[in-house]
């Protein structure tokens, strides 16, 4: 299970290095997502959800839809968010990158995330994570975003305990030798706090319950494949937008909003999946 988890890391750690390099003003979004899910796929592995690209106050759950025209603009704070499995088994690594004066938010999110991993051994509380993250984001007069967390995983499962807080909490679980999960900070100079947008362009199978729709039963029929797994409406061959929301009100599929920091102030965000030996944490993205 564990080698599953580092070679999916290792097919993430190319990719990042690669996407970095293409992210400029004048570029799509699309072209970028495309590039990332198909490049995970070249090597190896499947994408574990859609590539996530949320822009300044946007933290998360945003990706391209299929017709999008959007590009990145001079001034942008970019978070670049992805994952790759291996038969279920999962890594999740994000990055932010500066195309404006966002520096310090920047800096701040991959000191924090650098500190925290420092720390991890087995026998450490996951609670002494967030509270490095948390003092970290303080040192630099900015909040951590309080409703965001990092993460385990289980097989086709990209959000599983423990939870990782990005601040100070009274109790966590104690970190075992063997552990696979993901840190990720989200820094703002807003209030901490993200909330829901009317936008969604990720969902996920819920239910295994029978729809009768056949239009429903296309759509769930064509989603299979990606098991428990975040899907993009964008991936679909016709993603029909009535037909989605009808199979969320039904239980049937779990949407996720772009979440965006109440302040509308810019967040930015830093990423790694690690698995917990002796000595320490090894980054495996
Ligand atoms: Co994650």
């Amino acid at each position: 299970m564990i080698e599953k988890h580092i070679k999916a890391g290792k097919v993430l750690k190319t990719v990042r290095e690669e996407v970095v390099k293409l992210v400029k003003p004048d570029v799509s979004y699309l072209e970028i997502a495309e590039f990332v899910e198909s490049k995970i796929r070249e090597l190896g592995a499947e994408p574990a959800f859609p590539c996530n690209i949320s822009i300044n106050e946007d933290a998360a759950h945003s990706t391209p839809s299929k017709n999008d025209k959007r590009v990145f603009r001079e001034g942008d704070l970019v978070k670049i968010d992805i994952g790759a499995h291996i038969d279920g088994y999962i890594a999740d690594t994000a990055f932010s990158i500066d195309l404006g004066e966002h520096d310090d938010l920047v800096e701040c999110a991959e000191r924090a995330l650098k500190n925290a991993i420092e720390i991890i051994e087995p026998g450490v509380n996951t609670a002494e994570i967030g509270r490095e993250i948390h003092k970290i984001a303080k040192e630099f007069g900015f909040n951590p975003v309080y409703n965001l967390t990092g993460h385990g995983f289980l097989p086709y499962i990209a959000h599983a305990p423990p939870t990782i807080y990005n601040y100070s909490v009274d109790r966590g679980v104690e970190i075992k030798e063997g552990m696979v999960f993901a840190i990720e900070p989200f820094i703002t100079s807003g209030a901490g706090k993200v909330a829901e947008r009317k936008e969604i362009q990720i969902y996920s199978v819920i239910s295994n319950k029978p729809v009768r729709m056949k239009m429903a039963r296309e759509i769930l029929s064509e989603v299979e494949k990606y098991r428990t797994l975040p899907f993009a409406k964008r991936w679909l061959k016709n993603p029909r937008e009535i037909i989605l929301l009808k199979l969320v009100r039904d239980g049937i599929l779990r949407a996720y909003p772009v979440l965006t920091e109440i302040k509308r102030e810019p967040v930015s965000q830093a990423e790694h999946t690690i698995v917990v030996r002796e000595g320490g944490a090894k980054i495996i993205t």
